[in-house]
């Protein structure tokens, strides 16, 4: 799959080329992780793998708890957003252009094996914009129930428009319908998907023995219209263009 794909399919998986900046929020979480549970420190992709096993994780008040502590510890370093937008800046511009408004609060999603917590399936607009795409980086390699699903582009708007028009019987006869047409993706650390927030997305049970660790973050151009979120406590400006900035300073 190439970029180009995300024409076609309204996503893509890509290989980020500046990684580093990847690299470092995933080694503050895992220092962060080790310190919390006294652990020791080891592969990241072997410590986050197991985590569920080594910290007892086996409910979900236990794997919220320690999300919202993990968020909290490290969110005063690392911006995901930035840190996101810096690992794949060129697939950003040629999507968005060069006035970047992102998601403002850090996202982690983990799910350890056999929890219940999956992610029904959805789409992220109307909620979002229409005009915003939405990157997920696995923090480790992820694979069948470990990852998740999404529908293409020309399936995911003949799907939608089939439920508006009361064409399903059930919840679940429209789930069996998008299912049919899912992709599952498999993306390794390393690389990072774009879709489009009107594709059909979710997650299943992660029936594998290793846990699901991904970041999540949400562009769209500075003057691209508000999905319905609150835009002064979702978004944040990230970047101007040099002519944009020239004409906010004339203000
Ligand atoms: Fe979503």
């Amino acid at each position: 799959m190439t970029f180009s794909s995300f024409s076609d399919m309204g996503f893509a998986i890509i290989d980020i080329s500046e990684l580093q900046h990847i690299s470092k929020i995933r080694e503050a979480i895992v220092n962060h992780l080790a310190s919390q549970f006294s652990l020791t420190n080891c592969d990241p992709e072997h410590f986050l793998n197991n985590f569920h096993i080594n910290a007892s994780i086996h409910d979900d008040v236990a794997a919220n708890a320690m999300i919202l502590d993990l968020i909290r510890g490290i969110s005063g370093n690392y911006d995901f957003s930035t840190s996101i937008y810096e690992s794949i800046t060129p697939y950003l511009d040629e999507l968005i252009g060069p006035d970047v408004m992102s998601q403002k609060n850090n996202n982690i999603v983990y799910q350890y094996p056999g929890s219940n917590r999956f992610s029904e399936l959805h789409t992220d607009y109307p909620t979002n914009s229409e005009f915003e795409v939405v990157s997920w980086v696995p923090l480790v390699n992820c694979f069948g129930s470990k990852s998740f699903y999404l529908v293409p582009l020309s399936d995911s708007i003949d799907l939608v428009s089939r439920f508006k028009d009361r064409q399903y019987a059930s919840w679940d006869d429209y789930k069996a319908s998008c299912l049919s047409k899912a992709v599952h993706v498999e993306v390794n650390y390393s690389q990072c998907i774009l879709f489009w927030t009107g594709l059909i997305h979710g997650s299943l049970i992660n029936e594998t023995n290793e846990s699901r660790w991904f970041l999540n973050a949400r562009y769209k151009s500075l003057f691209a219209p508000f999905g319905q979120h609150d835009p002064l406590t979702y978004y944040k400006p990230l970047r101007y263009s040099a002519l944009t900035r020239i004409a906010l300073s004339s203000k």
